[in-house]
């Protein structure tokens, strides 16, 4: 965790370096350009964006038109003609707000944070038929305060959106005073969706309330939302970043809110990432985000929370993209798009990034289509496992067992690793002391990785200097050994090449040859191995038990070739 002047404004108001796009010059759709800290709404195949741009006249509607043919490099971007005099609600530019159709019909409500017009600051309505703006007409209940970088959460189960958290508005494109909300407000909708009544939700936390959030994000996912990373604010002029060590779970249903430590492989903190409801029922993805160091690098990570035990993953995606920050994510059945947003920083300025992504979440990898009539499927409403919700204790207590210094009600996890290490049944230390060895080497191997991945913006560590060529660069879709010179790979081992039981998987296409049976294994063999492993579908059925054929097959050219007197320390 991070403590660090308001980052809010400052990432995004010196003056924006736009680098010139070939892909986007030869595409003669209008699109957008320069928005950060938007909002995304859909209604009828369209993906509708609002706000987001500093330019204080530019505030039109935007909209991306899923129903057609939808390539990257000429994204189906439309200019929706937003009236403004048409309408009765006089509206402006907004940053740091939230947009959601409650209904799935053509209502998509638009609530602005940081906004030149009080207006903005409650949810009105934008019709996607007549392009225009209409104040709600009932509005009862207990009126929300203006905020901004809150969250809203659309939950059709109960036919209400939750907005959560967030921190009073700053003047627009200026820093403000940081007063923070740790409410939960329930926006629900009749069938007249003109119609809104909003509650400010009395949540039963029995270890303390939650911490007050902006610029977080929330995730329903069972009927429940779960809140991660965003900032608090430390005084009024001073925020922290929160880290990815714990999530915030709010039972719908029961009413009830914990805070649990997160367990697996914790990401690094970050700011201005996306998280969608992944389709498997059970995942939030998280893509992308400035990272909490001094460096405030973009990301292009691709991080999965498993709700159930709360467990991180870090998601090895195919193909190649830039890096995003202050951009959202739309789940169109199996495909993630996101757009707009900063790439990175030229000194201290950001980088618009004004294009469009897509990534397949089923074979987790970029693309650049969908294909046409595509037609996309719901969440699954059967998931494979949901979160365990703790028993609370009857009377309140102060604090949680394990407390953060941004939320001191953080509970442990009982899915964490040392309680794996203390079942009886898994063989007590005996099998505990090998598993304390393999989860340091796993953490050791993703600390390595991570570390690799952060020096390797622009270089792959596994090529000499000098070795860069486009193939090598597009990590996942080039065959890295064919084109490779071999002055500038490295070998690692030599192997024996006719070994029987061979299944056929032959290590490297770019093996150097040796005399007799032996081969040398270089590093270009090894990384073209482990892009055919991220694809055998053996490993989406592998149990850790078991090894799989690209694994025996590895040992069995290697035996044999050890030293005398070396054991095979292997059972
Ligand atoms: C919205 O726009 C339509 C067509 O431009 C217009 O007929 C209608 O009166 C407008 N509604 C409001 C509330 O301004
Ligand atoms: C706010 O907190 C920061 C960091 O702890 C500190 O440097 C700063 O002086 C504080 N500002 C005020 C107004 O208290």
């Amino acid at each position: 965790m991070l403590s660090k002047t308001t980052l809010a404004y400052s990432t995004i108001l010196a003056t924006l370096v736009t680098l010139p796009s070939f892909i986007i010059a030869q595409c003669a759709t209008p699109s957008p350009a320069e928005r950060y800290y938007y909002s995304l709404a859909s209604a009828n195949s369209k993906l509708y964006m609002f706000g987001g741009s500093l330019g204080d006249a530019e505030y039109e509607v935007w909209y991306l038109d899923l129903a057609n043919n939808f390539d990257t490099s000429c994204p189906p971007w439309n200019k929706a003609t937003t009236l403004l005099t048409s309408s009765s609600v006089s509206t402006s530019p907004h940053l740091f707000g939230v947009a959601f159709n409650p209904n799935n019909k053509d209502s998509i409500y638009v609530q602005g944070g940081d906004a030149i017009k009080s207006t903005m600051q409650q949810p009105i309505v934008y019709s996607t038929n007549q392009n225009n703006y209409t104040q709600p007409t009932a509005s009862v209940g207990t009126p929300i305060s203006a905020r901004s970088q809150m969250t809203a959460t659309v939950d059709s189960t109960n036919n209400k959106v939750w907005i959560v958290g967030g921190r009073d508005p700053f003047p627009f494109g200026q820093d403000g005073v940081i007063k923070t909300h740790n409410d939960i407000y329930s926006y629900q909708f009749n069938d007249n969706v003109a119609s809104i009544t909003m509650d400010k939700v009395s949540i039963n936390s029995p270890y303390g309330p939650p911490p007050a959030r902006f610029g977080h994000s929330t995730t329903l996912v069972n009927n429940r939302l779960f809140t991660i990373g965003g900032y608090i604010g430390v005084n009024e002029t001073t925020e922290m970043i929160i880290d990815f060590a714990s999530a915030s779970v709010y039972d719908i249903s029961s009413n009830s809110a914990i805070s649990m430590e997160t367990t697996g492989d914790i990401p690094n903190a970050r700011i201005g990432y996306s998280a969608v409801a992944s389709q498997d029922g059970h995942s939030i993805i998280v893509f992308g985000g400035i990272m909490g160091d001094s460096l405030g690098s973009v990301t292009n990570d691709v991080l999965v929370l498993d709700t159930c035990t709360l467990t991180w993953n870090k998601q090895y995606i195919n193909g190649h993209s830039n890096g995003r920050a202050t951009h959202q994510a739309y789940m169109h059945g199996k495909y993630m798009i996101t757009a707009m947003g900063i790439s990175g920083h030229v000194g201290k300025k950001p980088i618009s990034s004004d294009d469009v992504a897509i990534l397949d979440t089923e074979s987790w990898t970029w693309v650049t289509s969908i294909p046409s009539g595509y037609s996309p499927s719901g969440v699954s409403t059967s998931p494979s496992c949901s979160f365990d919700f703790p028993p609370l204790p009857a009377e309140a207590r102060v604090a949680g067992n394990a407390p953060k210094s941004y939320d001191i009600s953080v509970i442990t996890n009982p899915n964490a690793h040392h309680e794996a290490l203390t079942t009886p049944e898994k063989g007590g230390i005996g099998v505990a002391v090998p598993l304390f060895v393999i989860a340091c080497l796993v953490g050791a191997f993703f600390w390595y990785r991570r570390r690799q991945r952060n020096k390797s913006r622009q270089l792959n560590p596994r090529w000499m200097p000098g070795a860069l060529s486009s193939n090598s660069m597009t990590a996942g879709s080039s065959q890295p050994g064919a084109g490779t010179s071999p002055k500038n790979d490295y070998p690692l081992f030599t192997y024996n090449n006719n070994t029987d039981g061979n299944n056929g998987q032959n290590p490297g296409a770019g093996t150097t040859a040796n005399q007799g049976g032996l081969r040398t294994y270089t590093a270009t063999d090894h990384d073209q191995w482990e892009r055919q492993l991220i694809q055998d579908n053996e490993r989406s059925i592998a149990n850790d038990d078991k090894p799989m054929a690209r694994h025996e097959d590895v040992w069995s050219r290697m035996r044999g070739l050890h030293a005398p007197g070396d054991e095979e320390q292997r059972h």
